[in-house]
């Protein structure tokens, strides 16, 4: 613990100095920032001493929590052996190449080969350079276009940010790149007003099928979603919506991509949340509960289909990062799929973790202002609304979700805004007594939000 005058000294610096990601900082300086010291199981502790159930696994990628020794152990054991060496030049080690063992022993059938990268954002690079490449090698260049989703995240680099369906990135660095395309998101709560969901579902899955035809099929490389839409505020599809999506990739002979990063490792109760809904992706960014956060590491797992070809007659792909294949980063990747299979993890999620979570988060629906409160996984999202019936929403200019997520802390719980829906990605190692703590507070932070309002 540190005393109010560190803290400030900390504050301070950090104001003066530190740029941080995604922050408005002229905000950040007037607010100050909480300093986050330690953590441990599924919670962290601020300088202060403030304890908070981490409800969002950091940035959904501490999935077995904080202070896992087997993973420190891994990191440690690796600095000592070769804290680093490259995988260009015809080199090689063992740390990158069991990990890729591993990763495709875990992964779907027909999963042979793995590209390293150091995040998500850069493993979605990779998907932009290998799609457009598989297609040239397949005498089909002029496949470049990539459709991606509204509202989608898929990272921050200038190819990554391109994929994302946020306007408001795009609009900062004259994005998308050329050959992006975006069509509509499953989000049935805010669009799919009396239509049933799962014919909602259909319908916004058939815009791929539109997409693909008004472009001419043969300009299309590739669909890339999120199974699950996490930073677009936890967007779960109608069950009608991937069984489509598979069938228009088929028909038209396109790449499916599904992006794993927050979905990967568990979250769903799968090792892949692309088993969860039966697709079938030819290539699968990951990156986050790889290392459980423990140490940057992302890739792209890649299906046969493309890899067999890429081998076969790509030459050099012109392609690659220093940190590719990290040889601490996998050693820690590695233990972290040791533990995940040791302890059986993502059985124990399937079986124990997701129904007793999805039980107590659907009781948050009885709530007057949450208009929906839908999980799937370990992935949860609350709707706060002024009425519930006919779904209003709170004025924008209330910030009713920022107040909810100053509350939650308040309360000793991290549960993040995306405008009004509350959203929350716990630890896979969580207890069902630290799912009542949290669902507890997120209750209580939800009544104080909105006596704040009358107030
Ligand atoms: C689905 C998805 N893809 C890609 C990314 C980007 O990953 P990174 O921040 O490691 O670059 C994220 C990050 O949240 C994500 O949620």
């Amino acid at each position: 613990m540190l005393t109010p005058d560190e803290i400030e000294r900390w504050q301070d610096l950090d104001r003066r100095h530190y740029l941080h990601p995604f922050t408005d900082h002229s905000e950040l300086g007037a607010r100050g920032t909480r300093l986050i010291e330690r953590g441990d199981g599924v919670y962290i502790q601020e300088a202060s001493g403030h304890r908070l159930l981490d409800a969002m696994s950091g940035l959904w990628c501490v999935n077995l929590g904080y202070g896992r020794q087997e993973l420190i152990d891994a990191a440690c054991h690796q600095l000592q052996q070769l804290p680093f060496y490259n995988s260009f030049f015809q080199c090689t080690h063992s740390p990158a190449i069991r990990l890729a063992e591993q990763l495709c022993a875990v992964a779907p059938p027909g999963f042979s080969r793995v590209f390293f990268t150091n995040s998500g954002s850069e493993a979605n690079d990779t998907v932009i350079r290998m799609v457009r490449y598989y297609w040239a090698l397949q005498g089909q260049p002029e496949r470049q276009v990539i459709i991606a989703r509204r509202n989608a995240y898929h990272g921050s680099t200038v190819g990554a940010a391109s994929l994302c369906g946020m306007p408001w990135m795009h609009a900062q660095a004259g994005l998308p790149i050329p050959g992006i395309v975006h069509i509509e998101q499953p989000y049935a709560f805010g669009l799919a007003g009396n239509q049933d969901p799962a014919e909602f579902g259909r319908v916004v899955a058939r815009q791929l099928d539109t997409a693909i035809r008004d472009l001419g099929p043969g300009r299309v490389a590739a669909f890339i979603a999120e199974p699950v839409q996490g930073a677009g505020g936890a967007i779960i599809p109608p069950d009608t919506y991937w069984p489509e999506i598979q069938r228009i990739c088929d028909a038209h002979g396109i790449l499916l991509v599904a992006d794993e990063v927050i979905t990967g490792f568990g979250r769903l109760g799968q090792w892949f949340g692309s088993q969860h809904y039966g697709i079938r992706p030819d290539l699968m960014p990951f990156a986050k509960g790889v290392t459980s956060g423990y140490q940057p590491l992302g890739g792209v797992l890649v299906g046969d289909r493309v890899a067999d070809v890429l081998v076969a007659k790509g030459g050099e792909f012109f392609h690659g990062f220093t940190y590719s294949g990290h040889p601490v980063a996998c050693a820690v990747a590695s233990a972290t799929l040791e533990v995940l299979q040791r302890e059986r993890l993502i059985e124990r999620a399937r079986e124990q973790v997701i129904p007793a979570f999805a039980a107590r988060w659907q009781a948050l629906a009885d709530h007057p202002n949450v208009g929906e409160a839908r999980s799937v996984g370990l992935i949860g999202a609350l709707e706060l609304v002024r009425d519930r019936a006919g779904r209003q929403r709170f004025a924008k200019e209330l910030k009713v979700g920022e107040r909810c997520r100053d509350l939650c802390i308040e309360q000793g719980l991290v549960m993040r805004a995306v405008g009004d829906t509350m959203i929350v990605a716990p630890p896979l190692v969580i207890t069902e007594p630290q799912l009542d703590e949290l669902v507890e507070k997120a209750r209580r932070a939800v009544d104080l939000t909105i006596r704040s309002l009358r107030a």
